[in-house]
């Protein structure tokens, strides 16, 4: 398949496009570089050992987008393109809605003028709010998301799947990603956020990196095992590799999909410190801070729909996970700027 990656400069993206090419399929990437870099793409272009077509455009800017589709026959599109900092979104919801929704209706509208209809989305798990139980499953309510980051997400997933309705030849997956860490194994590519980190691995390997002093434990007094907050962290190639099985299904089915990508492990924040300082041999200094509003005690999927549907699971490791987040960070202690 050819097939278009919005916001292909990201970091789940860039380890996607290289799967995908893995996989024998051809990739396209536009991308406004707002929040990556191009020399993402130039590496992620070493790593294939091959050219990657790539387009500098804003995917709300309907006459680029008519042209990049009409300069490529797609099959299908893997929309990653979007805002994705929870803080910031609640200090700048209206940036937040209009750069979301317009960037996949535009996407939309191109798609259906241009005649493809096969859509992978990148959703979260946040839609799932504050869960009543865990694992979450695709079926499960979603009683409403805790900032407007997640809302575009639970907004989106609503518009396409009401696109779906309205014409039976669209077929759109849906991905629920829950916590994406770790890199390409070669060290190459990885995730690269502006600024001090939200997430904790990027926080994580920064104190490893001496870029940050201390790493504040959001709360312990959580009700999990060690009171710290538990999440389902995934391998980013793994994560990737999900969204190749995911468009191979896409081409063999119609109408809209939700499935969950996480591994059904939960790991609380003292688990990754520890397992991290194991694997690399690099201490974390760590103070217990207050809860950060809007965390969940736990939050992990059930993979049962995705091993079932697109005949995926995780295979990677937590050790796996932590030795490439640092040997990407290590390698390139201030990301792609060198
Ligand atoms: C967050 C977002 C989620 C988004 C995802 C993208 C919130 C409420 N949720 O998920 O919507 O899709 O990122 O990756 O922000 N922690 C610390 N110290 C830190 C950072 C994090 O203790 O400096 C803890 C958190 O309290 C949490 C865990 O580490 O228990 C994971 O946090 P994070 O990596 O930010 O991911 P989520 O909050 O799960």
């Amino acid at each position: 398949m050819n097939i278009l990656l919005t916001g292909g400069a990201g970091y789940i993206a860039t380890h996607t496009c290289l799967e995908l090419l893995k996989a024998g399929h051809r990739a396209v990437i536009v991308d406004n570089y707002v929040n990556s870099q191009p020399e993402a793409v130039s590496r992620l272009e070493e790593l294939a050992g091959q050219p990657v077509p790539h387009y500098v455009a804003d995917v709300a800017d309907r006459e680029a987008m008519d042209r990049i589709f009409s300069e490529n026959a797609f099959d299908a599109v893997i929309h990653f393109a979007g805002l994705k900092a929870v803080g910031e979104s609640v200090h700048q919801p209206l940036r937040y809605y209009r750069n979301n929704l317009d960037t996949t209706l535009t996407l939309c509208e191109t798609m259906q003028a241009h005649g493809v209809r096969r859509l992978v989305f990148s959703s979260s798990a946040t839609v799932y709010g504050v869960p009543d139980e865990v694992p979450l499953r695709e079926d499960m309510f979603c009683k409403g998301c805790t900032n407007p980051y997640g809302w575009t997400k639970y907004m989106i997933e609503k518009i396409l799947g009401g696109v779906c309705d309205a014409d039976p030849e669209w077929s759109v997956v849906l991905l629920r990603y829950f916590n994406p860490i770790g890199a390409h194994e070669s060290g190459r590519i990885g995730e690269d956020p502006q600024g001090i980190p939200n997430n904790l691995m990027p926080f994580i390997t920064q104190v490893a990196a001496g870029r940050l002093d201390h790493l504040s434990v959001f709360g312990n007094d959580y009700d999990t095992p060690d009171g710290t907050g538990v999440r389902d962290y995934i391998h980013v190639v793994d994560l990737a590799r999900g969204h190749v099985a995911a468009c191979d299904y896409a081409a063999g089915h119609a109408g809209c999909e939700i499935i969950n990508l996480g591994t059904g492990v939960g790991y609380s924040v003292l688990d990754i410190v520890n397992a991290f300082e194991r694997v690399n041999g690099v201490k974390i200094p760590y103070v217990i801070g207050p809860r950060r509003p809007g965390d969940v005690d736990a939050c992990y999927a059930d993979p049962a729909k995705a091993r079932a549907l697109l005949h995926w699971e995780a295979e990677k490791t937590l050790d796996d996970m932590c030795r490439d987040a640092w040997r990407w960070q290590s390698a390139n202690p201030r990301g792609y700027r060198g």
